[in-house]
């Protein structure tokens, strides 16, 4: 394969050691070192009212880094605005949330057109281009306007919804339109797909007129279900390792005796903490004999302050967590330790492994990788048990874990009860298929699927840009 140019609006740098934090980073790099390439996206920083510098870029072997800064407007129409206030909850199911406004749509397409402009420049004609995630959606139609003819692909790492909640969205034919730009859209399983189908077809844009292989507005392009994976042995030997870091050791002594639930998400109305600390509450109640006798942390740094939905709701569940405790605490028993900071993915791994329950319940979600994770750092030989939303894209292939619906709290409450109690054998049959699974489908194996097929020649060629 010639060289690969990725997008992302957040890149992850490697650190001065060279690290790079995360399975998405681990696995493009890999596949950036491998072929030799550009990673280009948003610094994270603003140039207030002054236009960005140009792009500021690092090497690190074979890669390049590439990272603009954005104005202030940009930032605010573009990503909290558009990105996160309109597509985000659209694609979440949150209809009530979605503040729409055509400022923000214009800067949204606005940052786009710049990001094309910015990277144009700097892409050879067989460099092949895979753009990630909702905040660069039109990218590929503003390069074509620009006359590049290379082969672009396209991850949605979020839901995509059907027909009736998009259409919701008052630009939702010109988000269609720019979608028909890519060569290969990838969606993160085949709900997501058959959704994007129903939509092209609901609206009259396009039609499938094969597997997999639509078209609409001249164009013929692909579509697939390629479900994201975590560095499934990586992750497994830091939660083997992790036993002798010194938090990990902490939080061992300070639950002894005590069997310990964990949860991890971004602080998001998406990932169901609400619903999921009531089920808690619900599961003690129901079960007075476990008052005590479990602990429940609930890790959960902040996330997208500026939005004003993700400041109420940090509000809201730092409240309900204090009630719950002053409820049903004790002088020596916090029933949920809520931690706002973000610890590190190493570290992570140990606290998982001490879980004797993952509780992982989205109201919906792309994939969630920290149910993914939470499998992936447990011991074999007594391993704990996942508690997964049905409405994750990870229950999907997931199919050891005991699935719940997050909007019935007594269903989750019973299943964190029948967690606690599973026999060992159990136990370990669920967590080797899920672990099976996992080694087979890691993040490096999404990776090449997804490249080899936007590589691949689609028939029939008839593409004009
Ligand atoms: N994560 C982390 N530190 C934290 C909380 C989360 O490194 O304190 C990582 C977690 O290990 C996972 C990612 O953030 O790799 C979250 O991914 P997921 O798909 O579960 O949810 P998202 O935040 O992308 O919606
Ligand atoms: C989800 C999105 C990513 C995003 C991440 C963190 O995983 O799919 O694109 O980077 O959340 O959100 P943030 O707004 O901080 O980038």
């Amino acid at each position: 394969m010639s060289r690969l140019i990725v997008i992302s609006n957040r890149v992850s740098v490697p650190d001065k050691k060279g690290t790079a934090a995360g399975g998405l980073a681990v696995a493009l790099r890999a596949a950036l070192e491998e072929h030799g390439g550009i990673w280009m996206g948003w610094s994270g920083n603003s140039s207030g009212d002054k236009e960005p510098e140009p792009l500021v870029m690092t090497d690190h072997g074979n890669i390049t880094y590439a990272l603009t800064d954005l104005t202030q407007t940009d930032v605010e129409e573009y990503y909290h605005g558009f990105a996160n206030r309109v597509l985000w909850p659209i694609c979440h199911y949150r209809l009530d949330l979605a503040e729409y406004g055509r400022k923000e749509m214009d800067g949204y397409f606005r940052v786009n057109r710049f990001f094309a402009h910015r990277l144009a420049p700097l892409i050879k004609p067989d460099d092949v281009i895979w753009v990630h995630d909702y905040h660069l959606i039109p990218l590929a139609a503003e390069l074509r306007q620009m006359g590049l003819k290379n082969r672009i692909g396209f991850f949605l790492h979020i839901p995509w919804p059907p027909a009736d909640v998009l259409a919701i969205m008052p630009v939702h034919q010109e988000i269609m339109r720019s979608l028909s730009a890519y060569d290969l859209l990838g969606f993160q399983t085949d709900h997501d797909l058959e959704n994007f189908a129903s939509c092209l077809k609901r609206e009259e844009i396009g039609d499938e007129i094969g597997p997999g292989l639509f078209s609409a507005h001249g164009r013929t392009f692909r579509g697939g279900a390629y479900s994201i994976g975590i560095e499934t042995a990586a992750f497994a030997d830091f939660a083997r390792k992790a036993a002798s870091h010194s938090m990990v050791r902490k939080a061992r002594q300070s639950i002894e005796g005590r069997d310990l639930i964990i949860g991890v998400d971004r602080l998001d109305y998406s990932k169901g903490i609400t619903q999921r600390i009531e089920a808690f509450e619900r599961f003690l109640g129901d079960n007075p004999a476990y008052q005590r006798r479990v602990t429940y942390l609930q890790v959960t740094p902040k996330s997208r302050s500026e939005v004003p939905e993700y400041e109420a709701m940090q509000q809201a569940v730092a409240e309900q967590a204090g009630r719950v405790n002053g409820a049903i605490g004790t002088v020596d028993w916090v029933p949920i330790r809520y931690i706002n900071r973000s610890i590190s993915r190493p570290v992570l791994a140990g606290l998982y492994r001490l879980g004797k329950i993952g509780l992982v319940t989205p109201l919906r979600d792309g994939m969630n990788l920290v149910a993914k994770e939470y499998v992936a750092a447990q011991d074999p030989d007594d391993p704990g048990v996942l508690v997964l939303s049905r409405f994750a894209g990870a229950a999907r292939e997931l199919k050891g874990a005991l699935l719940v619906n997050p909007y019935d709290i007594e269903g989750t409450a019973n299943a964190i009860a029948r967690g606690l109690t599973m026999p060992l054998e159990e136990r370990q049959r669920r967590w080797q298929s899920m672990m099976d699974h996992l080694l087979e489908y890691d993040v490096v194996r999404w990776c090449n699927d997804f490249l080899k097929d936007l590589t691949e020649e689609i028939a029939p060629p008839v593409n004009q840009v």
